[in-house]
């Protein structure tokens, strides 16, 4: 494979996992963000995120020096042929995506293309369907303004979704299911999708919005999974029937797959929420009404809250009772908190009066962020502490939300006579109903 020059614009995780990936498989990777302290630590092959294994891959890159940081877009555009966006696009009030940081990156970009350039912009970043075409008229536009001749001939917009989980990044980029390439030239979507060429990966080559809505139906797909898997997991609980074993049998059939079948309270991230909520706004957009979808976040609002029911199931008056809460991020092996689960059912609790006592592994400090406001009405109402015993010290009750492995290997003793609402199904509900009150989800 030969080595090709490669810019990725924005070292969040998935810029720089994919930038790292890139050069850890023999390109020569140029990673640029505007924060100057991030490019510092990443030049010393500091990883500012939780993510596991890319510290590892990042200094390989560093050694082997195929990959550098900056902060000049001149430099990142003038040395690479393909030019990769990662940036973020947060949901707007109205849940449409916002895509500031990507058109901003655009303006970035045209201003260093050159009378005898040919660039390959790539978007990585998720993108409502259409946005490759209505970028190839933005640049071409900007182009013309700085007196670019052929303007069209000077870059080319490819669409090349990522299919990283949180977590599990570096394994998902070198491991992929399939890569997915669009554009509207074929040749070019074959020169990015040649990036790939040593992970042997399923390729799938299409136009360009259809690569961008297999990435908004594919997250789509895998929130209504759960929220569906939800739905029945709360129906199960009053028929007596068990979630995780009707998963299981719903599993073995290949057509239905056993994955995203695991029962709880509720996704977070920030990406199926943002996405679902954004696939919505673009329908609605064309005047199509997904009732399909619009359930999928209903369910799952809900769905977040379901461990206080629960609570209030066996402790009816929370005022001034003390609980425990396990796992604060949206889910395990990560810091991020960004549309956790634990958000509104830490608040809820403490709006019942109840005393809240929170644990996480890795996220408290991004926890603590996120509850500022609380930490300041609340004072001792709301407290995080190191260890997941120092948690249960008192408490009336302990609810887990993110499935830790740290949880599973519990010293079952001190959950003794507690009330225990398992909110991921994680422990045994014949072994825990011997010493205490435990409540999980769709399992009686
Ligand atoms: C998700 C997708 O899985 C990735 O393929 C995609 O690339 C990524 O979004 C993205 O668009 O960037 P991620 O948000 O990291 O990845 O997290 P997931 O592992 O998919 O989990 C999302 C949420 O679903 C978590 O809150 C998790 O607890 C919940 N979940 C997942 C369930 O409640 N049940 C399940 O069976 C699986």
């Amino acid at each position: 494979m030969s080595s090709k020059r490669i810019a990725v614009i924005g070292t969040g995780y998935v810029g720089l996992v994919s930038g790292a990936c890139f050069a850890y498989l023999g390109h020569k990777v140029i990673g640029l963000d505007i924060d100057e302290k991030k490019i510092e630590l990443l030049r010393k092959g500091e990883v500012p995120i939780y993510e596991p294994g890319l510290d590892r891959i990042l200094r390989r890159a560093l050694e082997r020096g195929n990959i550098e940081f900056t902060t000049d877009y001149e430099y990142a555009v003038k040395n690479s042929d393909f030019i990769f966006i990662a940036v973020g696009t947060p949901s707007k009030e109205d849940g449409s995506a916002d895509l500031s940081y990507v058109e901003s990156a655009y303006k970035s970009i045209a201003e260093y293309i050159g009378n005898e350039d040919f660039k390959i912009i790539v978007n990585k970043s998720t993108v409502p369907v259409g946005t490759g075409r209505w970028a190839k008229e933005f640049i071409k536009s900007l182009l013309e303004k700085r007196g670019i001749k052929n303007p069209e001939e000077r870059f080319e917009i490819v669409s090349n979704p990522e299919f990283l989980r949180e977590g599990k990044a570096v394994e998902d980029f070198m491991k992929p299911d399939r890569v997915v390439v669009g554009a509207d030239n074929r040749d070019i979507a074959g020169m990015v999708a040649s990036l790939y060429e040593k992970l042997q990966p399923a390729m799938l080559i299409t136009d360009l919005p259809t690569a961008e809505m297999i990435k908004y139906a594919s997250n789509s797909f895998l929130a209504t999974k759960i929220s569906f898997i939800n739905e029945i997991a709360n129906i199960c609980e009053k028929l007596g029937a068990d979630v995780t074993v009707v998963a299981r049998g719903m599993g073995l059939d290949h057509r239905i797959s056993p994955y995203f079948l695991n029962a709880g309270c509720g996704f977070g991230g920030s990406c199926f929420p943002k996405d679902v909520k954004a696939l919505i706004h673009t329908a609605k957009s064309v005047g199509e009404e997904p009732k399909l979808l619009s359930s999928v976040m209903k369910v799952n609002e809900k769905q977040k809250l379901r461990p206080i029911e629960k609570l209030l199931k066996h402790i009816p008056e929370l005022k001034d009772k003390t609980i425990a809460v396990w796992g604060l991020a949206f889910k395990p092996e990560t810091d991020d908190m960004r549309e956790a689960p634990s958000i509104p059912l830490v608040r809820k609790l403490l709006s019942l009066g109840a005393k809240v006592k929170a644990y996480d592994p890795v996220a408290m400090e991004n926890a603590k962020k996120v509850f500022k406001e609380e930490i300041k009405t609340f004072g001792e109402k709301l407290l995080f502490v190191d260890d997941k015993y120092e948690a249960l010290e008192g408490a009336d009750a302990l609810i887990l939300i993110t499935e830790w492995n740290e949880f599973k290997e519990v010293e079952f003793d001190k959950l003794k006579g507690k009330v225990i609402i398992d909110g991921r199904n994680i422990w045994e509900p014949s072994v825990m109903r011997q010493f205490c009150v435990y409540e999980s989800i769709g399992r009686v």
